[in-house]
């Protein structure tokens, strides 16, 4: 089961990459994950060049998408948004489809109490109309900056609610691939 993680931050000291990383460390074989590197390389969305000559590095993004089981999404909260980088992502992806029916795990890092819960609950909606399926109970990690250090989170209760995200998407993968069976002919 091959999961891809899109971090919505670009920060070197990033909170939400720390979390990615965490995660990273928590997966075992048969699991794979893979941090999408490129996200800052994106062109600004066009449905002009959308349509009349896709950048390769958006093709390599709706590849990588499209031979995932499942994604991890982890947003910082801008201005009670997602990132634009992020989002500027996600209108790349609206056309191809490949994140229709895709189990999609959300998790937020943020210094603030309210642990990025704008951003989540914006980043459902925009994935939703996308047709991906977004699990119920992402994570919220509020007041990170006492959680996370030297890259990875510390906190071992926050560890716990991270592993427990990715049993929940394992589990969604899982129940995806046997309705896609009951379905095929
Ligand atoms: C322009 C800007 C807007 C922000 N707006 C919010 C916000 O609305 N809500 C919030 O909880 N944090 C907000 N923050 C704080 C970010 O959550 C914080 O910088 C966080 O560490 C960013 O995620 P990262 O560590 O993964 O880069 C904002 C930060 C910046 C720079």
């Amino acid at each position: 089961m091959k999961v891809l993680a899109l971090c919505g931050s670009l920060r070197e000291k990033s909170l939400n990459a720390s979390v990615l990383r965490s995660a990273t460390d928590l997966f075992a074989p048969p699991w794979e994950i893979t941090v999408e590197p490129g996200l800052d390389r994106l062109p600004f969305f066009n449905a002009d060049v959308e349509e009349t000559a896709l950048p390769d590095i958006v093709a390599d993004l709706r590849a990588a998408v499209q031979a995932a089981d499942g994604l991890l999404i982890a947003t910082p909260e801008y201005a009670h948004g997602t990132s634009g980088v992020l989002k500027n992502a996600l209108e790349w992806l609206v056309g191809g489809g490949e994140i229709a029916a895709k189990p999609v795990a959300l998790v937020s890092a943020s210094p603030a109490v309210t642990g990025g819960d704008n951003a989540r609950a914006w980043l459902t909606q925009t994935l939703t109309v996308m047709g991906a399926a977004v699990l119920p109970d992402g994570l919220r990690i509020p007041q990170a900056t006492r959680k996370i250090a030297d890259g990875r989170i510390t906190d071992e209760p926050t560890l716990a609610e991270l592993k427990g995200l990715l049993d929940d998407l394992a589990r969604a993968v899982a129940e995806a691939r046997e309705d896609s069976a009951a379905l095929a002919p």
